[in-house]
């Protein structure tokens, strides 16, 4: 099983979303997919029943509630020996220990960031507290940013600058824009699922086709991770 993590120490960077997204791009190609949600708000917990409610799940998907050092461990346990393909970490913001345990005990470690002073700031603080981690443990994990909520228009200038300087760092190409299908997946379940049901509406075919764009991005996203887990 090869574990991917989305941390930051920035609330609201968009992690949960974007696992969200990959998750649903894996299930959408057949992979078999352990969520181990470790906020304590259980945000994966609760897309799970709003998607088992809408008829937009997959069975193949599973998620463990790991608030702990102990429970992630088991959550971690449970998940390989239940044979799933991907193990995907979605953080709660700050640090904490277990948030060091998840940065540490994982393939590939992803940090969101809109394209804000302020998350971008943070994006860096939480880069080079990962890197400092893996240097401490003498431990050679990728590390990349991810470009969360970019404007789907014209970009500003300040904000082309601020795609110039977060460049510098190691981030995946694909970028997820701002959508309302990103901003919905929460309470309507995998996007592919959703995809279908609104496809299969004749008075929201037109819709779909936002879905569609979103669908494409999750999975230009999911194939950099990939990627990224190939050269480890
Ligand atoms: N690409 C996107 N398009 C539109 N809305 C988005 C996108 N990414 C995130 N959002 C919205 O931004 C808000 C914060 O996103 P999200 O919950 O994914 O962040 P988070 O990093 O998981 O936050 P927390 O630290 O609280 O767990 C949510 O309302 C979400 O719907
Ligand atoms: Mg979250």
């Amino acid at each position: 099983m090869q574990l991917i993590t989305f941390a930051s120490f920035k609330g609201g960077a968009g992690k949960t979303t974007a696992v969200m997204a990959v998750t649903s791009a894996l299930s959408h190609k057949g992979k078999k997919v352990a969520l181990i949600d470790t906020d304590e708000n259980m945000p994966l917990l609760e897309w799970r029943e709003n998607a088992i409610k809408a008829d937009t799940w997959s069975d193949d998907i599973a998620v463990y509630e790991a608030d702990d050092l102990r429970s992630f461990e088991q959550a971690f346990e449970a998940s390989e020996n239940r044979g799933f393909d991907f193990g995907i970490i979605d953080t709660r913001g700050g640090g904490s220990e277990l948030n060091n345990a998840c940065v540490i005990n994982t393939n590939l470690v992803i940090i969101p960031s809109a394209l804000t002073q302020l998350d971008m700031t943070q994006a860096l603080v939480t880069f080079e507290h990962v890197i400092g981690l893996h240097q401490t443990m003498e431990i050679e994990i990728p590390v990349a940013l991810l470009i969360q909520r970019v404007p789907v228009g014209k970009l500003t200038v300040s904000q082309k600058q601020d795609l110039t300087s977060l460049s510098e760092l190691p981030c995946c190409d694909t970028q997820l824009h701002n959508r309302d299908a990103f901003a919905s997946l929460g309470k309507r379940g995998l996007l592919s699922r959703v995809l279908d049901q609104m496809r299969s509406d004749p008075l929201k075919r037109i819709s779909a086709n936002h879905m569609a764009t979103a669908l494409e991005e999750a999975h230009a996203l999911t194939g950099d991770l990939m990627e990224a887990l190939e050269g480890v």
